[in-house]
């Protein structure tokens, strides 16, 4: 039995066994009191001497914060119980009475990470745990239903696919090889046999800044598909974001709950996104008092004040060439600007996807890889994927983490993730 399933009216008067640990205890002469914690809730346990062996009660008495324990009594209602119910303990083993658990009220952010390994357990966290299970899931069944097929790329690569200056190197039997940045090179190969692909791998980007929505390895959703267009990627995004919202608010509520995401802005995510050229944005930008040249890559800050006031997510489409990477097909009509777009989410959260329509003519590749200061020679297999039936074909990147950032409503992406990867962090 879990925790969730006994706390209804049915359960009452049902003698019940669960496995736990113990989240907070005190006594009070003859009866112990538990709040007992598994994966699913918490609920009260009360332990009476002379109900139980006079052993037990002694064990009872010695119990712990994190002391993992069985029960076995009958379900009582008590509307006066932390969670409605309680159960009257009949028996009681104790697993392991632990030691004196370091976390106390009062928690530094940095202590809080230092032992995240045991911060995990917090019911912050176990929500966090659960919404990220819910976007893995949701993202999934969304692209099932869209009939994509999920491919596992590789995360040892030969080449940047997102800039040189955040590539990690690693030694490679004599030779250099890098973490990946993006899968989108992979899945580019991958549309010439399956055409609508996705996968969700991690991407590893060696970030010197340190702001509240970069990791050094985060979470990578990224999808490509033959013959779809800059514009049609966009509708897709954003069925997949409403689709993962509404997921999320039926099935993660109570997480919700837990951490204090007013419910009302999530509800209000829905068709259709905003949609302007990155030229209106700099506009709207400077509206809000922002100074903006008309070139200029938004950072965190300057996303974050421009998206502050927004209910819905933004797509900025269409950003000056000289602002992204080399693979950005040139607009036919404008070949100062790209067929490309991010998607920005609202409350100051910012980027969350960045995709766009790819170049598919060999020569275009080419002449764009080198005025990038890049050789043709490192992209030559993405080279060759020009050569042989070349289509039209888009992606996206979407960050999970930064994904559930914004959703679960948290203050800094290290909280999003259970073991946050920063330039500071590796442990544990
Ligand atoms: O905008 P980015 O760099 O685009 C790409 O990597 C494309 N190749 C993706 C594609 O088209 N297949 O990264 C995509 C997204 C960002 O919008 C952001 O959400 C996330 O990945 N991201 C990060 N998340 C956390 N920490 C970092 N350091 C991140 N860098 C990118
Ligand atoms: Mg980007």
């Amino acid at each position: 039995m879990q925790i969730s399933d006994i706390l209804n009216d049915e359960a009452v008067g049902k003698s019940v066994t669960i496995k736990g640990w113990v989240y907070r205890w005190r006594e009070s002469g003859r009866l112990v009191f538990i709040i007992i914690r598994d994966s699913t809730n918490i609920i009260q346990a009360i332990a009476e001497k002379g109900v139980i062996s006079d052993e037990e009660f002694i064990n009872a008495k010695k119990l712990t914060i994190e002391s993992s324990l069985e029960i076995t009594g009958d379900i009582v209602k008590e509307p006066k119980a932390v969670t409605g119910y309680e159960i009257h303990i009949s028996s009681l083993k104790v697993y392991n009475f632990a030691e004196k658990f370091p976390i106390t009220k009062d928690k530094s952010d940095e202590f809080l990470l230092d032992i995240r390994h045991l911060w995990l357990r917090s019911r912050e966290m176990t929500a966090t745990l659960k919404i990220r299970e819910t976007v893995y899931d949701s993202a999934r069944s969304y692209f099932r239903e869209k009939f994509y097929h999920e491919v596992t790329p590789p995360m040892f690569v030969g080449a940047a696919v997102e800039g040189g200056s955040t590539l990690f190197e690693v030694p490679y039997f004599g030779e250099k090889a890098y973490l990946t940045q993006s899968s989108q090179f992979y899945l580019e190969a991958f549309i010439f046999s399956l055409e609508r692909v996705y996968t969700i791998s991690p991407s590893f980007r060696a970030e010197k800044s340190r702001t509240r929505r970069h990791l050094t390895e985060f979470s990578h959703l990224e999808g490509e598909a033959a013959w779809i267009g800059n514009q049609e990627m966009m509708n897709i995004e954003e069925e997949l974001i409403i689709h993962i919202v509404q997921d999320l608010i039926s099935r993660n509520k109570e997480d919700l709950v837990i951490l204090k995401r007013d419910l009302q802005k999530l509800k209000n995510i829905d068709k259709p996104f905003y949609r302007y050229r990155y030229e209106k944005i700099i506009e709207i930008g400077r509206s809000k008092g922002i100074d903006l040249p008309d070139i200029v890559d938004l950072g965190e800050k300057e996303e974050r004040e421009i998206t502050e006031g927004f209910d819905k997510p933004i797509f900025v489409y269409n950003y000056p060439t000289s602002l992204k990477p080399f693979y950005h097909r040139l607009d036919p009509e404008d070949s100062s600007h790209v067929l490309c777009h991010d998607l920005l989410a609202p409350e100051g959260y910012g980027e969350v996807i960045g995709g766009g329509e790819r170049i598919w003519s060999k020569e275009e590749l080419i002449s764009r890889i080198k005025s990038d200061g890049l050789n043709p020679d490192d992209y030559e297999w993405y080279i060759d994927l020009r050569k042989y039936g070349s289509v039209p074909h888009s992606g996206f990147g979407l960050g999970i983490d930064r994904l559930v950032t914004w959703l679960a409503g948290l203050d800094h992406i290290k909280n999003a993730v259970p073991f946050p990867r920063t330039i500071r962090r590796l442990k544990p």
